[in-house]
């Protein structure tokens, strides 16, 4: 059974490719390190950063779907686990921008990071040209890419997670509003529970958030927690962010 508890708050730090050294990595986690928290370093940085932890977990932010093999570069959910990985992020927008990941890629990754029992971050969101159009068209765009990135999975998972961050809110400065983000929330649990999973799994906002705005989204009964990117490069602003959670 899942031991965590459906009413908590997650924090998910999300370094992309930060900080520059191992010895950073482990001084900047030994900083965040708090009950609520998920942090999730470069690949290189793993283990050092699990090392030093005491109450957060550790994710990674990409696993390949394969377990062995000529996959050059590639990492298997089996080598997170050994790691020290409890979680990982799958399919954020930044990967499939930059290095083409499609939805089918993505399928397959969530299937295997599941199968490892990973806990698994599925990044979602709509671009700024189908914000524009409403909250309608958002909603599809998003329903659409669960419905893709989900195809590979027929069961409930409560180690299932739903980041929802909008192309046009990561590093930006210009966060969705909370009420926004509260409507996608509640979108995402119902299109989950009636037609893949059965079950309203939990839902994350990201896109930058910061000490400014945190509270909105942390204090919004909708939504269970965030991932925070640019602002959890820094321990104090980091820190700021987890005490707005109570
Ligand atoms: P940001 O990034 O907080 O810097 O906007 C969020 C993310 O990409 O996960």
């Amino acid at each position: 059974m899942n031991p965590i508890m459906k009413s908590k708050k997650f924090i998910v730090a999300n370094w992309k490719m930060n900080p520059q050294t191992a010895r950073e990595a482990v001084r900047l986690a030994r900083g965040e390190d708090a009950n609520n928290v998920i942090i999730c370093p470069p690949f290189p940085f793993l283990s050092a950063v699990g090392r030093a932890l005491r109450e957060a977990s550790l994710g990674a932010q990409d696993v390949f779907w394969g377990k062995e093999g000529a996959y050059t570069g590639e990492v298997s959910a089996a080598m997170l686990r050994a790691a020290g990985a409890n979680y990982v992020i799958v399919g954020h927008s930044e990967r499939r921008r930059f290095l083409g990941e499609t939805d089918a890629m993505i399928a397959e990754k969530v299937a295997a990071g599941l199968k490892e029992r990973l806990n698994v971050i599925l990044c979602v969101g709509e671009p700024a040209h189908i914000h524009k159009k409403g909250m309608k068209s958002a909603v599809a765009h998003v329903k659409r890419q669960l419905s893709l990135d989900l195809q590979k999975i027929c069961i409930p998972l409560s180690r299932l997670f739903i980041a929802y961050e909008p192309l046009w809110a990561i590093g930006s400065g210009t966060p969705d509003t909370s009420h926004d983000a509260a409507r996608m929330a509640v979108a995402i649990k119902n299109h989950l529970a009636s037609r893949i999973l059965r079950l309203a799994p939990r839902v994350l906002y990201g896109g930058s958030v910061t000490s400014k705005n945190a509270r909105n989204f942390l204090q919004c009964k909708e939504l269970d927690g965030a991932m925070v990117g640019g602002a959890s490069l820094h321990s104090n602003e980091f820190r700021t962010i987890l005490s707005s959670i109570t």
